[in-house]
């Protein structure tokens, strides 16, 4: 199992038919996001942020895109004023570089990212950016859900007796479509990685980003500036 596939299937009616901001996606956005130019929204999922985005501040032409076609499809049925688009986060050659005044890539969409591709992701939002140009990034926490340590030293065990690497941060979903994913121990789980604040802002300013605000509850918000 991987994550395109939990998107395609357990989590597509979750996303597609959420509505609204977050507290946290407000106060980044208000503070952010200005009337103007040019923003692309990475893992849009159905559209909520774009939508709520565009309602805001309707001067803004945004681009949204998603690896799943069938969350761009639900996502087309609610506005046709966003060009929603099917696009992997680590290939975004389709766009020059400095194409974008804003990026929002929230809801933990570079975590969900395989390892060997999280630097691609991060460089490839680095490069279509124009220069002085924002992005509001979230990431899972390591130390935001206490359970982590638990959990990790289970799965980790279980890896090693399989003659697997052991990934701290590297963990299977224990919840899938609001229901506890008990096969969450077994192999060939689709994973998501659970970031240090300080891991993250080292390889954002390694890129190239200078970090403009952090914030830190359950998830790590990061805004950046080229
Ligand atoms: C947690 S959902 C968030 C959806 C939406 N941003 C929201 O907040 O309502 C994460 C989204 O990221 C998308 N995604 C994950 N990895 C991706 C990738 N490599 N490229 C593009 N989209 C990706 C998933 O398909 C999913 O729709």
């Amino acid at each position: 199992m991987n994550n395109h596939s939990i998107y395609a299937n357990e989590e597509l009616k979750n996303w597609t038919e959420r509505s609204g901001l977050l507290k946290q996606e407000q106060y980044l956005i208000e503070k952010y996001i200005r009337n103007e130019g040019i923003l692309i929204e990475a893992g849009t999922g159905g559209g909520r942020i774009s939508l709520e985005v565009h309602d805001k501040y309707p001067n803004i032409k945004i681009v949204a895109f998603d690896f799943v076609e069938e969350m761009i499809k639900s996502a087309k049925l609610k506005s046709n004023e966003i060009n929603f688009e099917v696009h992997d986060a680590s290939d975004l050659s389709i766009y020059d570089d400095n194409t974008f005044d804003a990026a929002i890539y929230l809801q933990q969409i570079v975590s969900l990212v395989p390892e060997e591709f999280i630097s691609c992701v991060l460089k490839e939002s680095y490069r279509v950016l124009k220069k002085d140009g924002i992005v509001i990034f979230s990431f899972l926490s390591y130390s935001g859900r206490k359970i982590n340590l638990i959990v990790s030293f289970l799965v980790n065990i279980l890896r090693i007796l399989r003659k697997e690497k052991w990934q701290t941060q590297r963990l299977p979903w224990l919840k899938l479509s609001n229901k506890v994913n008990f096969k969450f121990f077994t192999k060939n789980q689709a994973t998501t990685y659970w970031f240090y604040e300080k891991e993250i802002i080292k390889i954002l300013e390694d890129i190239g980003f200078t970090i403009v605000e952090t914030k830190c509850d359950n998830m790590i918000y990061v805004v950046c500036k080229k």
